[in-house]
């Protein structure tokens, strides 16, 4: 399990019994699986389908930074699943477990898409994919200038 955001628990996250709000913590929650969705399934349009009963393991307090893990458990056709975990940075113990949570990826019109992914991308791969793409940049800026090129050739041969 990945554990990449950090958050430093703050007054305005507190429930009137002094501790970390839930309602905070399942938006955290909500966004980071969300986060962790697009970037596996490579897609902006993902929603939020299902999630499986949330324990509440212990309490956060004002100061305690706490980390946000996940990972994938299941890639479906159009769907994926994580389990989520909440922790203490510090002390390891665990605030929060949510043991599934369904991702639905979606086309253009809303409508589930197949995503076509079996397992876990890792960042690296991710990077990787994005320095290729990087370096066909200036070489379709080149086949855009040849055309542009051929094209002014082309009006100034007939004038
Ligand atoms: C997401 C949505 C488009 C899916 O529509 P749908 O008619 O349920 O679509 P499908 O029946 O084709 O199911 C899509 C996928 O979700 C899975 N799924 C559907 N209901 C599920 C449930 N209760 N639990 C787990 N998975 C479920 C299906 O198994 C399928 O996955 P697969 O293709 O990998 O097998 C629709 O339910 C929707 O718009 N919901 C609202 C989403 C939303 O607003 N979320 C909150 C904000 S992000």
């Amino acid at each position: 399990m990945n554990f990449h955001t950090r958050k430093w628990v703050k007054p305005e996250d507190l429930n009137p019994n002094g501790t970390l709000f839930g309602g905070s913590l399942l938006r955290w929650i909500d966004e980071e699986a969300a986060i962790y969705a697009i970037c596996q399934l490579d897609n902006q349009r993902v929603v939020t389908k299902f999630m499986s009963e949330i324990n509440f393991v212990s309490s956060a307090r004002q100061g305690d930074i706490i980390e946000l893990g996940m990972t994938a458990t299941h890639f479906g056709r159009t769907s994926i699943t994580l389990r989520c975990e909440v922790r203490n940075k510090i002390t390891r113990k665990s605030i929060l477990t949510v043991e599934k949570m369904v991702f639905v990826n979606l086309d253009e019109n809303g409508e589930p898409a197949p995503h076509g992914r079996t397992q876990i991308r890792y960042a690296e791969e991710t990077f990787a994919r994005y320095r290729e793409s990087s370096r066909q940049v200036p070489q379709s800026a080149v086949a855009v200038e040849d055309e542009r090129a051929a094209a002014r050739a082309e009006a100034d041969s007939l004038h």
